[in-house]
Order: C-alpha cells, then structure tokens, then sequence
C-alpha cells in the first residue's frame, strides 16, 4: 500500500507495557522565500506557490528525549537555550495534539525538549520554519526507529516536509536543501501544496551556492503576526491578483534560475519582496512593517547595484530587516559595501551572514 497522505495510521500505538525510553537530536535550517507564501486556506493550505533557498548557518538545533508519559497522556517540558520555556510548551503541545490522528504514539510519550537557534532572536529570522521542521523530523524518526516504516529517504522526508507544514507552511521547505517549492505550479511536476518539493536538479550553479546576508535593521517584536497577516489576505481587495502573480513569477523565476539569469532573478525576487510589504498596506487593517532604515539600505542596495553593474539584491521578510542576496563570488566586495555604506543603518550585531545550505541532520 502506499504510504503517503493524509498519513493517519492507528497503527502507530505502542503496545501497553512497552513503552520505550531513548533521545533522539536534529538540526534543522531555516530560509528565504523568494516568491512568497502569504494568504493559506484551511489546514495550512497555500494560496499560491512559494520558492525558497534553505540557509545554512540560520538553525534549530533540538535534542528530544522520550519516556512513557504518567498520566497516559502528552507530557512536554520545553528548555529554550537552557531555560524552562512555557510559551514554547505550549505551542509544541497543540502541534503534537494537532497530528495525534497521524502520530497516536504521541499522548504515550513525555518528551523532554532541548532546543537552541543559532541566530539570534533580534534577528527577526522566521524561527517556527526551523522550529517546526525540527519537531516534524523528530516526530517521523520515531516512527522510523520503533515502528520500521519511512525507510525510504524520500518517504521520509515527504512526510516530515507534510508534518512541518501543518506546524508552520514556511517549514515545509526547509526540510530539503538548496532550492525548495512548495504549492502546487502546473509549471513543476511533482509539486503539491501539501508539502515542499526540492528543484535542484534544474537549477544553475551560480544559485547553487548563493549567499545571503541578512542586514539586521531593528530587534523589536513583530507588531502583527504572521498568522494574522495570512488571514488579513482574505479581505485584501487586491489578494485575487497577487495569487495569479504568484504563480507568474514562480514560472519566470524559475526559467531565470535554470538558465543563471540573475537580472530575472533581481526584479521578480525584489518585486516579490515589495508585494509582500504592499499587501501589509493594503490590508485592513493595515500595517508597516518596513522601517526608515530598510528603505535606505533597499535605496543603497540598489544604487550599488546600478554603479557597479554587480548582481547584489534584496528580499524581505515578514519584517524590517533586510535580505542580501548575491553570488558567493562577491562576498569580498559585498563585505566591502556592507562596512563603506551600510553599517551606518544597522543595529548591533549588525549583520549575519548565511548562504544556501545541505538541510536538516540528524546529529545523535
Ligand atoms: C513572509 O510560515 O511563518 O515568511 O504558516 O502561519 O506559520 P504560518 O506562516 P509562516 O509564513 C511565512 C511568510 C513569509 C513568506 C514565506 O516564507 O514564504
């Protein structure tokens, strides 16, 4: 029988009595979406399809040890960077109870959760895409260790990339490495909106290895959530149009990253970036999130661009920081034009830099 979605198997119960102990540890990256992920329907469901790379300094490191729950139902302590995390708890706990029909292991099992991000959290970084992919991994590697199913990689990876997206839609691309849809584009067989599909067999070496360097312009709390912002897309009046754009975009984008084509790449991943930002404008209520500083760093970024003719660019988050993106060839330069212009505009530390990266280990 295939294995595939909506994956619910009741089959995944221990037997009474043999409940198993053990510990088990991943790291998982986050990463950039270049066409963007921004309205969802139900459950986690995109509105159009997204491209992302997957980084490779930006992670979740998380260590999970497993014991037979007392009480016969889900148990979760959650330490973030070693101290006791109740918000943390929380929000593990509801996405566990959230896949119990795909996992019924879980209410068996207290979990005692140790995790750490490599990135600050001033760096406004989308955590809950490595967050929650990590979670996803640990979930399915204990299917694979105690109950012998997954043991095909690619079935594996398919259901935590599935897992990942019910806990974040984000997280559903970072499960693979190097360049990632997710959403279903007639333009990509095999793509789907239920999990994200790796494209990098098609993709031209100069994106094989770009960097990203993330400019960090203010560490203050995001004013409107993500969550919030999707939802706001279903009232945006504008929201119809940008769905189609999408879907535009990702099929000139991608034609421009198979053929090494970085002015395509510049003005479909800036544009993107802009919309992103414009649909926050437009929506009702609305909101910025754009700072005075991301605007001079997006002018200077381009000036740069048009004085040197060099391929450097920007993309945004949902956030006031500043993606750069550019050829691993101009990190000197790009170093260069950081400390000469832009370290004026930026908050302490400054800057991370990243670049594509493998994706997820198992590190225990
Ligand atoms: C702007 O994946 O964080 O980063 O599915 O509600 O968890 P939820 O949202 P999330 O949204 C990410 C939005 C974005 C664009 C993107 O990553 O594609």
């Amino acid at each position: 029988m295939p294995y595939g979605p909506p994956y619910k198997n009741p089959a995944l119960r221990f037997p009474q009595g043999n409940i198993p102990t053990g510990k088990t540890a991943w790291r998982s990256p986050s990463n950039i979406a270049l066409i963007k992920y921004w309205g969802k329907k139900p459950v986690q469901i995109p509105r159009n399809p997204s491209i992302s790379f997957t980084l490779q300094n930006a992670y979740s490191e998380t260590e999970v040890s497993y014991l037979p729950a007392r009480g016969g139902r889900l148990e979760i302590e959650f330490y973030f960077e070693g101290e006791r995390n109740p918000k943390f708890e929380e929000k593990t706990a509801k996405f566990f109870e959230s896949v119990a029909d795909i996992f019924p292991f879980v209410d068996q099992l207290k979990f005692v959760i140790r995790s750490r991000n490599t990135f600050p959290h001033s760096a406004g970084i989308a955590s809950s895409a490595s967050g929650m992919s990590v979670l996803a991994l640990v979930l399915c590697d204990l299917e694979w260790m105690h109950f012998g199913t997954l043991q095909n990689r690619d079935d594996f990876l398919r259901k935590v990339s599935y897992v990942a997206r019910l806990g974040s839609g984000s997280a559903s691309r970072s499960v693979y490495g190097g360049v990632v849809v997710w959403g279903e584009s007639k333009e990509i067989p095999g793509s789907s909106d239920l999990y994200g599909f790796p494209v990098n067999g098609e993709i031209h070496d100069i994106f094989k290895t770009y960097k990203d360097t993330i400019l960090l312009v203010d560490d203050g709390e995001k004013k409107v959530s993500s969550r919030a912002g999707h939802s706001l897309m279903e009232s945006n009046p504008f929201a119809g149009e940008r769905f189609r754009q999408a879907h535009r975009n990702l099929a000139a984008l991608l034609k421009a990253m198979r053929s090494g084509d970085t002015e395509t790449f510049i003005r479909i991943t800036e544009s993107e970036a802009l919309t992103l930002h414009a649909m926050m404008m437009t929506s009702l209520p609305y909101y910025l999130l754009m700072k005075p500083n991301t605007l001079q760093i997006i002018e200077k970024i381009i000036a740069y661009r048009k004085k040197t003719g060099l391929p450097v660019s920007f993309t945004l988050d949902a956030g006031p920081n500043v993606h750069m993106l550019y050829p691993s060839a101009l990190k000197e330069k790009v170093r260069q034009f950081i400390q000469n212009e832009l370290i004026s505009f930026l908050n302490p530390p400054g800057f991370i830099e990243d670049e594509v990266g493998k994706g997820p280990e198992k590190i225990l």
